[in-house]
């Protein structure tokens, strides 16, 4: 099992002085940050303060306009995010990376059990019956076995981004990246993606960074806590000591505020 303390694990996403800015505004202002293999990261800050850019950038939604970037060991090229649909540089890495959005984004005129399977068999080309035997396990993991052949608009919002997380799971992916996977659910349905999410994070199998208000999270799952404000990392490190005693005092506040 890989842990905080294995300093020796290769980095799975590298940031070095990355600057983002959409015009005039600079979202992200020299961004150092390693996330090891299999290592657990939670991003918090106060809204605007760039933890979506930062997320966005790993997997090519956007892309840094200075600094250096290395994930799985392979250099993030500069370039226009136009060219990148296409782009088969691009979507061989993003093979390796999940993305759990807050608004789920599942297909709505597809299954819960499609939802899954869609992607290895349209993008790896993988037989449909093997697959849709691994769609149920995935589906049976996040406890959703009973509703393989729901449709989206059928299920809650915690069974819809259940569905979202395995569908991430069904490319095996090494990174998984969630951004306020919870912010749009109510607290009881907040809960049983928190109990997927933490399951996930016990396992240190794949890297995860995650950006949530959920403190309880962070503080339990999460190996490290990053803290982002306006662009910067003002702190970072063990999970307990940033949420307990946070040395930066912009930290302080916020946690303050937010607990
Ligand atoms: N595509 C975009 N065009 C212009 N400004 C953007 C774009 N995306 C984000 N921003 C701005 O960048 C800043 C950081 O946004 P974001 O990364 O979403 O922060 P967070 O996720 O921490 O709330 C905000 O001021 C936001 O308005
Ligand atoms: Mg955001």
């Amino acid at each position: 099992m890989l842990g905080p303390m294995n300093e020796s694990a290769p980095a799975s996403v590298a940031f070095a002085g990355v600057t983002k800015r959409f015009g005039d505004l600079t979202v992200l202002d020299g961004i150092d940050l390693e996330v090891h293999a299999g290592e657990v990261l939670a991003l918090l800050g106060p809204s605007g303060g760039g933890k979506s850019t930062l997320l966005r950038l790993i997997n090519g939604l956007e892309i840094r306009d200075g600094g250096t970037l290395r994930v799985l060991d392979r250099d993030v090229p500069l370039g226009p995010p136009a060219a990148l649909p296409s782009d088969p540089w691009w979507r061989d890495l993003r093979q390796e990376i999940g993305f759990v959005f807050q608004a789920f984004h599942l297909y709505p005129h597809k299954t819960a059990l499609e939802n899954v399977t869609l992607a290895p068999v349209a993008v790896r080309g993988r037989a449909v019956d093997e697959v849709e035997v691994e769609g149920r396990a995935l589906l049976e993991r996040v406890g959703l076995a009973h509703k393989a052949d729901a449709m989206p608009r059928q299920l809650s919002g915690g069974q819809q981004q259940r569905v979202a997380i395995a569908r991430a799971l069904a490319m095996d992916p090494r990174i998984l990246l969630f951004d306020e996977p919870t912010s749009a659910l109510d607290p009881e349905m907040s809960a049983e993606v928190i109990e997927v999410m933490r399951a996930l994070a016990a396992q240190h199998d794949r890297t995860l960074i995650v950006v949530t208000h959920e403190f309880g999270f962070a503080r339990e799952a999460a190996d490290r806590v990053a803290f982002l404000e306006h662009g910067r990392i003002l702190e970072v490190g063990p999970a307990r000591e940033v949420l307990e005693s946070p040395q930066h005092e912009r930290a302080r506040a916020f946690f303050e505020r937010v607990l």
